[in-house]
């Protein structure tokens, strides 16, 4: 599939916008770390409107260091503060699919975003995927979501060939 894209598609390939975006340096893209929990729950709860610390202690339980290897949950560290993070995993051969990075949640603290973070944080988890050997990065968003659907789209990501079915249990 990323074979057949255009090298503009190609993840991580976007050129870096000019003007207000943060200077490369000025973000550290690190590895999630305990210190940080209060941090990440805080920005999901601003972007959601929801607190879910069982859900985060679970995920830095899963993602976090010494995390199985092809997962990754990344954090963006500007000003000595976390301002984004972003949680992704390689997936092998499920939805007869070969093995590609699955992007689960990405979010930026809402005072800091159009500044290039989100980017920055999409451009890390690619260049792990990258090295954990797969070449096709997959994500999944509500149809409303159309900050992140730009986002994405941004990116070069485009439609997969995949169709999410549901059913609500009676
Ligand atoms: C999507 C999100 C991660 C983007 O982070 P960001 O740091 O603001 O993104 P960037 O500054 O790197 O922007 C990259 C591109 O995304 C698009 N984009 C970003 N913000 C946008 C906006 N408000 N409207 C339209 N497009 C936008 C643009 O194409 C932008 O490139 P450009 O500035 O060259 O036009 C951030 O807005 C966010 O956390 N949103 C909420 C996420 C969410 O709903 N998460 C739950 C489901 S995973």
């Amino acid at each position: 599939m990323a074979g057949r894209r255009s090298p503009a598609r190609a993840a991580g390939t976007k050129a870096r916008r000019t003007g207000a975006a943060v200077p490369p340096d000025a973000v550290k893209v690190r590895r999630a770390k305990p210190d940080d929990f209060a941090a990440v729950v805080g920005i999901d709860a601003r972007v959601t409107g929801l607190a879910k610390p069982a859900y985060w202690q679970d995920v830095f339980r899963r993602y976090g260091r010494g995390a199985a290897a092809g997962r990754q949950f990344l954090v963006a560290e500007a000003g000595g503060k976390v301002a984004g993070f972003v949680i992704g995993e390689v997936r092998d051969w499920e939805f007869g699919s070969p093995p590609c990075g699955w992007v689960f949640g990405i979010d930026v603290d809402p005072d800091r975003r159009q500044d290039g973070i989100g980017s920055r944080l999409f451009e890390e988890i690619g260049r792990g995927f990258r090295q954990a050997g797969v070449t096709v990065i997959r994500t999944m968003l509500s149809r409303d979501n159309a900050l992140v659907l730009s986002f994405f789209r941004s990116h070069g990501m485009m439609a997969a060939p995949f169709i999410p079915l549901e059913i609500e249990l009676a």
